[in-house]
């Protein structure tokens, strides 16, 4: 069977999934829906689909049966509810929502329609981070005692879109933003629940109403712990991203963007070959198979309202000083370790 595929959102990665939808063999693109009629009409030029000027269009069209949601943060609970109820199955970006009520209302319009949702946690889906989660399942590193998470980047702020510099309304920041990238890389590298946090998330570098830097220590279930740090400069600067693991048999260190991993060897790190498919391709193809095959997508709602619930936990203790921690039923029935 071919599904049609409708992109909501000619979002900064909507030319990847574009590209996605044309490797996947049952997939094909049939229409964008973007209200900025130059971003619309290029993608729609670019990638010969039809062009709508809201989501309510696409999701009339009966020629979709997937739709990809690559809008504002604030905007993806109201959107993803409305496709659930227009019978479409959901790829939807990350951060699922911007409160775990709102992962529970998605994941309720997806049961009750029969759809399949997945939630695009990407790092998943990443060649390099896919051979450091089989070394580490496989006891390479023997038992892992800590990791370090570290994303510097520039805060990109001539670029950003309005709601980006609003956390409140918006969902915006470089917390929301990446930090639940790398809190969901973490803990699906650790291959365990994060159970507690003690964070500090705060805008000391662009002093805009959203984020910039975020630290966070966090407790696992297996009794693994894992600090994180990230900033995004008011300027250029030295940028680094990559997770290091720290086993009592062996050193690891990722980095997942750039497709590169390092083994400890004696007292040096050796970078190890690494090879596999684009992270995009791998997304909409674990999406069609669970469709297909009546399975659960590989990262599904209820992956996508834990970490929701594990990044906004560490906003909370940013505010308290508090340590939080997760409630079980939170992270009980996830399929992930
Ligand atoms: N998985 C990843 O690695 C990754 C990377 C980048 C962005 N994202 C996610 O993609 C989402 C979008 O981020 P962005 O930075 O590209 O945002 P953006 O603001 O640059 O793009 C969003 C687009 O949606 C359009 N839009 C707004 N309301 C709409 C509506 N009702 N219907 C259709 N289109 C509408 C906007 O005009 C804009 O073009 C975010 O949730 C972000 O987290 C994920």
């Amino acid at each position: 069977m071919t599904y049609g595929v409708g992109i909501i959102g000619a979002s900064r990665v909507s030319d990847g999934h574009a590209r996605a939808i044309a490797e996947v063999q049952e997939t094909q693109l049939v229409a964008i829906a973007e209200p900025h009629a130059q971003r619309r009409e290029a993608f729609a030029g670019k990638h010969a689909c039809i062009g709508y000027t809201n989501h309510a269009e696409l999701l009339a069209d009966p020629h979709v049966d997937i739709v990809m949601i690559g809008l504002p943060h604030f905007l993806h609970t109201e959107v993803a509810v409305a496709a659930c109820a227009a019978g479409k199955h959901v790829f939807l970006e990350k951060p699922m929502a911007m409160t775990v009520a709102d992962c529970d209302a998605i994941n309720v319009a997806a049961e009750e329609a029969g759809v399949k949702l997945l939630v695009a946690h990407t790092e998943h889906f990443l060649p390099a981070g896919l051979a450091a989660r089989r070394l580490i399942e496989a006891g390479h590193l023997g038992t892992v005692v800590f990791a370090t998470d570290t994303w510097y980047r520039t805060f990109d702020l001539a670029i950003r879109p309005s709601w980006f510099l609003d956390r409140a309304e918006g969902g915006g920041g470089m917390w929301y933003m990446n930090g639940v990238h790398m809190l969901d890389r973490l803990t699906w590298l650790i291959g365990s629940p994060i159970t507690a946090v003690r964070a500090w998330v705060s805008n000391p570098m662009v002093g805009q109403n959203s984020d910039d830097t975020g630290l966070a220590w966090l407790d696992f279930a297996n009794g693994t712990h894992a600090t994180l740090h990230h900033t995004g400069y008011p300027q250029e600067g030295p940028e680094r991203n990559e997770v290091e693991i720290i086993g009592a048999q062996a050193r690891m260190k990722v980095a997942t963007r750039d497709d590169r991993l390092w083994l400890s060897d004696g007292t040096q790190y050796v970078e190890q070959p690494i090879a596999g498919a684009d992270s995009f391709t791998l997304e909409l193809a674990g999406l069609v198979h669970a469709i297909e095959t009546n399975a659960a997508p590989p990262v599904d709602g209820r992956w996508g309202r834990y970490i929701v619930a594990v990044a906004l936990a560490c906003e909370e203790s940013s505010r308290t000083g508090e340590v939080v921690h997760i409630p079980p039923h939170i992270f009980a029935d996830l399929a992930s370790w």
